[in-house]
């Protein structure tokens, strides 16, 4: 089979991280970097490739199968808009864009195109989410009744130097909360509506300290999820799997899926149900452990890329797709801000 050939479009913090996943897959090759930093520059020339300064440059000059973009949100639009006018298959970072509008824009050009963009919520491709998925969707607790989850840490002080780190669009909703929402959204359904409470009185920036956020599914499921930078705690998905070697890990669950037949603790898979489907409180509850294997979530996603543009599968995170979860995580920031519940149209 022949050689996939992959350029990347910003080789900053996560850019890296998909050359290390390209790095380990055999007949990907990454084949050249766009990126303005001289830092992305001698990482090229330590590749032996050339270093282009921007998109455009690089796909008017390179044939690739396709096209990686890690670059900073706000120039996810115009990145992905340029990748589409070159008929690429496109994997994005997340969030897609930083606006809906912009989504809404990339999602009818990428059909106009007929390119197929992925958006890179790498969470889905660990197996512990599928089987989450499964086991919900399959009715494995009975119709699902309710949610909750944690996102709850302390970041260390030097991340709030910079002064932008203060400001609201810095804080945890709109840094963090997308990863659960899309989380939540995969194993779930769609989220029908969102309502928040937020307070800032400990580090009193602009940005909030913690933030309650309540949810309704399309199912009519609800759902709340704290969120929090200050607080000190083992209940963050990083923490739990051990997903990132920059945070230690706990083992320690941080969602819960409720359904009227039993209960599943996630990601480290528990599923608790009584001996009949029938049970109530008086009788025993009993864990079942399901193990699910650990794998590079970026290794998958890559080999998803290489399948999607070669024709084998439909995205797992497709534009559309991915909008969704920008559009209820920006509903909770308002939320959060204008103290409204906020409907979803999806
Ligand atoms: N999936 C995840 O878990 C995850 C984690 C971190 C970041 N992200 C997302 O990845 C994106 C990048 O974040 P990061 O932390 O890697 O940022 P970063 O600042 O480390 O890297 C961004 C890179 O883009 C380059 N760049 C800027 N303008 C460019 C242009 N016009 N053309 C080409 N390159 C350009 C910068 O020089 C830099 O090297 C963001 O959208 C962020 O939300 C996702």
């Amino acid at each position: 089979m022949d050689v996939f050939r992959i350029g990347l479009i910003g080789a900053g913090s996560i850019g890296t991280r998909h050359i290390k996943a390209i790095d380990e897959l055999a007949l990907m090759e990454l084949v050249a970097i766009a990126d303005p930093a001289p830092a992305a520059a001698k990482l090229a020339e330590s590749r032996g490739l050339e270093a282009f300064t921007d998109a455009e440059s690089m796909l008017s000059k390179t044939d690739v199968d396709a096209v990686i973009i890690a670059t900073p949100t706000e120039r996810h639009h115009a990145d992905l808009m340029m990748a589409l006018k070159y008929r690429k298959t496109v994997l994005v970072e997340k969030p897609i864009t930083a606006t809906t509008k912009e989504a809404d824009e990339v999602t009818h050009y990428a059909a106009e195109q007929g390119c197929q963009v992925l958006v890179g919520h790498q969470r889905r491709y660990y197996p512990c989410a599928q089987i989450a998925r499964d086991i919900i969707q399959n009715g494995r607790i009975g119709r699902l009744m309710a949610v909750s989850g944690q996102w709850t840490t302390r970041k260390d002080e030097d991340y709030f130097a910079p002064a932008w780190r203060r400001n609201f669009e810095a804080g945890p909703i709109l840094t963090n909360l997308i990863h659960e929402i899309d989380l939540l959204r995969f194993i779930c359904g769609d989220i029908a509506s969102v309502s928040a409470e937020m307070t800032n009185h400990d580090q009193n920036f602009e940005k909030e300290d913690a933030v309650a956020i309540s949810l309704k599914f399309a199912n009519q499921a609800v759902g709340s999820f704290l969120l929090s930078d200050r607080t000190p705690s083992p209940w963050t998905w990083e923490m739990a799997l051990g997903e990132s070697v920059k945070f230690p890990k706990t083992g320690m669950n941080s969602m819960r899926f409720l359904g009227v037949q039993g209960a599943l603790e996630f990601p480290n898979l528990v599923l608790w149900k009584h001996s009949d489907n029938n049970g109530d409180w008086h009788q025993e509850i009993v864990p079942e452990v399901i193990e699910a294997p650990f794998i590079d979530a970026y290794v998958a996603q890559c080999e998803h890329l290489r399948a999607v543009a070669r024709g084998y599968e439909t995205p797992i995170v497709d534009a559309l797709n991915g909008s969704r979860s920008l559009d209820a995580t920006l509903a909770a920031a308002r939320a959060a801000t204008g103290g409204k519940r906020i409907q979803l149209s999806n």
